[in-house]
């Protein structure tokens, strides 16, 4: 059983998926950790409510990444759970060396457009403020960048005339929390591998 573990900052919607999934039998995966650089992150609170291992983890001093012991915790603390892959979900600190080293190539994120667009904050009211009519959710595996990486999935969303900020991050969250655990599933069953930049789904 693959062991996942999963970093939030926030509301934790996308790891309910994953918890829901995992407890539906339908995702062949065990969250074994759930670590979180904000003490307040309301998903810490999911995963105790599943039973899930779950902490803070002081993050250092910067706002946008972690620091690099602080790195090295995060990189101890999953090892030591087990953890063979890493799941991104809101998680607000783009993601240096010390983990991405620790986790080469099983470090997946997911965005809420369709890389290589909007990459960054708030891109669904950056997809709005541009006037593109389809935008959506990607899953892809981290690299070095904000925002880039080997696509696994997308889902295409498409953009209402009427639609607000909200309206449209909400429709674009339903789509997130169907694709997030079908990506983690194609891990599971080892179906993924790179061709390149190109990963490649088999079947
Ligand atoms: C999601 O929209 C995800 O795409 C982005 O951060 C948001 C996290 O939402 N990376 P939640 O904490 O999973 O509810």
């Amino acid at each position: 059983m693959l062991k996942i573990g999963v970093l939030i900052s926030g509301n934790g919607s996308n790891l309910q998926a994953l918890i829901d999934e995992v407890k539906a039998g339908r995702l062949p995966a065990e969250i074994a950790l759930v670590l979180s650089d904000n003490p307040e992150a309301y998903g810490l609170k999911r995963a105790a409510a599943a039973a899930i291992p779950a902490r803070f983890l002081p993050p250092g001093p910067k706002r946008t990444v972690l620091s690099p012991e602080a790195e090295a915790a995060y990189a101890d603390a999953f090892k030591q759970a087990g953890v063979e892959l890493v799941c991104l979900a809101g998680f607000m600190r783009v993601i240096k060396a010390g983990l991405l080293a620790a986790f080469p190539g099983r470090i997946l994120n997911i965005h809420p457009s369709l890389l290589p667009s909007f990459p960054g904050l708030a891109a669904w009211k950056q997809a709005l403020d541009y006037g593109v009519r389809y935008t959506g959710c990607t899953v892809h595996l981290v690299e070095a960048g904000v925002d880039t990486g080997p696509i696994i999935l997308q889902a295409v969303v498409p953009v209402e005339a009427n639609d607000t900020p909200e309206t449209l991050l909400n429709r674009i969250h339903r789509e997130e929390h169907r694709i997030y655990p079908e990506a983690v599933r194609l891990f599971a069953e080892s179906r993924v591998r790179l061709d390149g930049r190109r990963a490649v789904v088999t079947d």
